[in-house]
This record gives structure tokens, sequence and C-alpha cells, in this order.
């Protein structure tokens, strides 16, 4: 197989982490025989440095090109401080979403098996979670009319929804809730929102269709509880944008490591695949960033490719370095190896099997693991 891959590495530890999954890639290529080309695009912090601007007019061709586009990550404390900056790493983002046309952004969320303990949380309440997030992405908060005043003492953000943008996620989360345990939770706040009311509403009628699926709906309030008391009780949760992003956070917390959690979004042209996690700027450039997150994005852009085969060799080699102990210092604080060695370990892994691949070094002879 074929394909063009525009790379995105962004800010913070966004191209270590980038530079892992290509290093995967790489391997996938040669053991299948397929070719990846890529192409690398300046995007946030980065990009404003450059040219002034966080999504350059270059980088969006180069993506509307691509068959599909690894995105690292995006974010500066430099902007985060400073509220009146009028251009921000984040718009070069939400500009790719909309001009991409991401509606949908889908966030798996796994228990291991061997890091329960990590979790802060309960085991007996978190084990067996396996849930996938289906989070609206281009409509919402994020996208209505926004401003101030002309004194300056108000300020608003609208959010509106269209019964299209709603129908065109749902029908996602239901057909994905069949192939799964056949549950959906809706999270929306229809007490007191209208467009949370006119996604129930369109909810409702949708799920007429797939009468194999159960039905659930939860005010967000209480959602953002249940997710941390007993997140094993959720198989698709499907939300709005802005609520989306707020629990996808909230539930990496479950699995012990927000390095952990990849996600692909989902549109009218090219998709898009990116870790959850931010540009964690004070880790940049220390070579400790867990890219996981990272390479388990790769694994869902292969499925999307339908190569099924190489994304599960990576899925099962990832959960077995996380058994051996062969990750980063978030899930291992006394031995732990480094973000470049994680992905020279996977490399190795997926290259050789693993019979033929000697550990001993990894731990820079600290702990052999075979
Ligand atoms: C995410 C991020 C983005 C969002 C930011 C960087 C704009 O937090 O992908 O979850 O809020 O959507
Ligand atoms: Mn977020």
């Amino acid at each position: 197989m074929k394909k063009k891959i525009a790379v995105l590495p962004g800010d913070g530890i966004g191209p270590e982490v980038t530079k892992q999954a290509i290093k995967v890639l790489e391997v996938i290529a040669e053991r299948f025989d397929h070719e990846f080309e890529y192409e690398k695009g300046l995007v946030g912090a980065v990009a404003i440095e450059e040219t002034g601007d966080p999504l350059p007019k270059e980088t969006l061709q180069i993506c509307l090109e691509a068959d599909s586009i690894l995105f690292g990550a995006i974010g500066d404390p430099k902007y985060d401080n400073n509220p009146n900056a009028k251009v921000r790493p984040e718009q070069g983002l939400l500009r790719l979403r909309k001009e991409l046309g991401l509606y949908a952004n889908i966030r798996p969320v796994k228990t291991y098996e061997s890091l329960i303990q990590r979790s802060p949380l309960k085991e007996e309440n978190i084990k067996g979670t396996d849930m996938v997030i289906y989070r609206e992405l281009s409509g919402g908060i994020y996208f209505g009319e926004k401003g101030r005043s002309e004194d300056g003492e108000s300020a608003y953000d609208h959010c509106t929804y269209t019964v299209a943008e709603i129908e065109r996620i749902a029908k996602l989360a239901f057909e994905a809730a069949q192939n799964r345990r056949k549950k959906l939770t809706l999270i929306d706040k229809a007490n007191v929102l209208e467009t949370s009311r006119l996604w129930r509403q369109t909810v409702q009628v949708i799920a007429q269709n797939y009468p194999d699926v159960e039905v659930e709906y939860l005010f967000v309030d209480n959602a953002a509880m249940q997710i941390i008391l007993r997140p094993n009780q959720f198989d698709v949760i499907l939300t709005e944008n802005m609520f989306g992003d707020i629990i996808s956070d909230e539930s990496s917390v479950i699995t012990g490591s927000i390095g952990l959690l990849p996600s692909a979004s989902i549109g009218e042209k090219a998709s898009l695949f990116e870790p959850i996690h931010g540009s964690y700027p004070q880790a940049a450039g220390k070579d400790i960033a867990n890219p996981i997150a990272m390479i388990l994005s790769v694994a869902m852009m292969l499925n999307h490719f339908g190569l099924e085969e190489e994304a599960e060799l990576i899925n099962t080699n990832i959960t077995f370095m996380i058994k051996k102990g062969l990750v980063t210092q978030d899930l291992h604080s006394r031995n732990f190896i480094s973000c470049s060695k994680v992905g020279d370990a996977l490399g190795l892994l997926l290259d050789k099997n693993i019979e033929g691949v000697r550990f001993e070094n990894m731990f820079e002879g600290r702990l052999p693991v075979i």
C-alpha cells in the first residue's frame, strides 16, 4: 500500500513523540511492504515564530493533499498567560479541524491490566474499563461567534448546533456501539442548555434506527462523577465539543497516564491522528515524554487505512512492553527508559518478533527483563 502522510509535529514534546511514531511506521512499512511518504508541516507556536501564522498556507495544502495527518501537540505557556495575544497556537489546530471538516473525534480509553496499580482510582472500580468517547469536533462553543463588548466589560462565546451536525456524529457513534457492547451514553446538560435539548431530541430520533443499542442519557456533571466512580459502566460515549474535551482528559486518569490515550479525528477530507495529551512544555527536549499515545494514534491510522493486522501488531506489542516495564517514567518511577528507547524497543519487537529481541541494553544495564 502506498500512502501520503502529512506530519505536523507542532510544539513542546510533539516533535519527540512524532519521531518515535515515524520510526514505528517505517518498521511496519518494511515488514509489510508498504510505502509511506511523509510531508512535514509547521503548526502551532513554532509556526507563529517562523511565519506569524499558526497554520501557514503551505501546511494546510500539505494536509489537503495527504491521505492522512499525524499531529503531535500544540501549545506554549508563553501564550497561555497572555489573554491579550491576538494570535495563539491553538488557532492552528482549530482551523485545521474546520478546514478539513473533522467533525468526529474518537478517543478510546482502556485500562491495562499491568498498570492498574498506577491509577489513582480503586482497582475494583476501574477493572475492565474499555470505552470510547465520540466527541463532536467542529461545532459548539469552540466555533460560535465570540467577542467583547466595546467597553471591554463583557465577553461572549456562542454555542450553536444544527440537527445535521448532531446527526452525522451520532450515526458514527451508534454504529460503533453496534460493533461493541451495544450501549451508548449521551452526555449533555439538557436541564439547562437549549443546544443540549436539541442533542437529546436528535439522538432520540436516531436511536430508533438502532433498536439493538441501549441508550442512556446523563447530565455532564453527573457523568463527570460516574466516569471516576465506575468507568467500566460505559461503552460508547457521545457528546458535544466542550464536554468531550473535558471528560476525555478526565478519563485519562483512569488509565494511569494521559500519555497513553490516542485519538482519531474523522471528517469530510483526510483524517487526523493525534495523542490527546498536550505539548507538556516542561518535558520538551528531555527525551522523557511518553510516546505511546502517539504510537497508538499511528495504530488507529493504520486501522483507518484498512491495515488491521499491522495495527493489531502495534497494539499487542505496546501491551507487551507495558507489561514488561519498557516504559517512560510517568508509568514507572524507578525503572524506566527514555522516549526514544521506547520507540527503539517497539521497532525491534515489530521487526524481529518477541523471541529474537534482547532488552538488556534498553534499560542501560539496570534491569534485564527477558
Ligand atoms: C484537545 C486540545 C485542544 C482542544 C486544544 C489544544 C485546542 O485540548 O485536542 O483536546 O481543546 O480541543
Ligand atoms: Mn483537550
